[in-house]
């Protein structure tokens, strides 16, 4: 095959995850459901309380609380008030509302989601809450439609996972962060490589398995945008709770931007 197909072929293959992804999860903002493999009956509070999140955190924005998440990136780290908050792949808004609580009045929140139907539901969470300091841009993580230096904390929950260029990713998160400015992430990486078949299924891919990266690569992606990672744990448990034992775990992540 000559260089140029194998170029197209793979910006369809791209697309075609793309597209998968985004109707995946505009299908959930709209109906309901899981991303997760061997959650019979998806059951979100049940899923949140395994992650981390308290009684308190689940019941206060239910309607945000879709149980997508892989962790609790809030738990991570301290978010101060009146500081800008950056939630990359924000779903329904729940981790935004509860960084809102932690900024305060004074401070920001922005959720960036590339799935139209879910940048909607956040938008109309907000509303149903009155938090006019939270918005929901429609955007790719890839390419975040904010200025540099413009946060002073990046969170995401579940999603670097699902990006095609995760260097890339970990590039603009550098970019928007004030020097100094922090990093909590949850995410899925693998313990260790999917066979082929997994390793090529779509639908695995839209569900956070098959886009998922080996820890060490995941962490070298992290490095390589030049962000210090300052500490990170797994939980291998979720393998079996939400992925049919498949070679995953979530991993928590702390990061920052060096001063200089
Ligand atoms: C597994 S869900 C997690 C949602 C949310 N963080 C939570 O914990 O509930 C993944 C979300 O990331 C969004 N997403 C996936 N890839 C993205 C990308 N490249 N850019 C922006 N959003 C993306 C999807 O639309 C979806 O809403």
């Amino acid at each position: 095959m000559s260089k140029k197909s194998v170029a197209e072929k793979d910006q369809n293959k791209d697309e075609i995850l793309k597209d998968a992804i985004s109707a995946k999860y505009g299908k959930i903002a709209v109906e309901g459901g899981s991303c997760c493999s061997s959650c019979e009956d998806h059951d979100p509070q049940a899923i949140n309380k395994s992650l981390g999140y308290s009684y308190d955190e689940i019941s206060l924005f239910p309607e945000a609380a879709t149980g997508l998440g892989c962790g609790n990136p809030l738990a991570l780290g301290e978010i101060k008030e009146g500081e800008t908050v950056v939630d990359l792949g924000s779903g329904a808004g729940m981790d935004c509302f509860l960084a809102r609580r932690k900024v305060g009045d004074g401070g920001k929140v922005i959720g960036i989601d590339m799935t139209e139907a879910m940048v909607e539901k956040a938008r109309s969470n907000a509303i149903l809450h009155k938090f006019d300091n939270v918005e929901f841009i429609l955007g790719e993580i890839e390419d975040i439609p904010l200025d540099d230096a413009s946060a002073d904390v990046v969170i995401s929950n579940c999603v670097i996972n699902l990006s095609l260029d995760k260097e890339q990713v970990f590039r603009e998160v550098r970019r928007i962060l004030k020097p100094g400015g922090r990093v909590y992430l949850s995410d899925m990486v693998l313990t260790r490589e999917l066979d082929d078949v997994d390793k090529d299924d779509v639908e695995l891919h839209a569900g956070c398995v098959a886009g998922a990266v080996l820890v060490d690569d995941y962490l070298l992606a992290v490095r390589s945008s030049g962000l210090e990672v300052s500490d990170h744990s797994l939980d291998t448990g979720i393998s079996d709770r939400q992925y049919d034992g498949r070679p995953v775990a979530s991993i928590k992540l702390k990061a920052y931007r060096a001063l200089m």
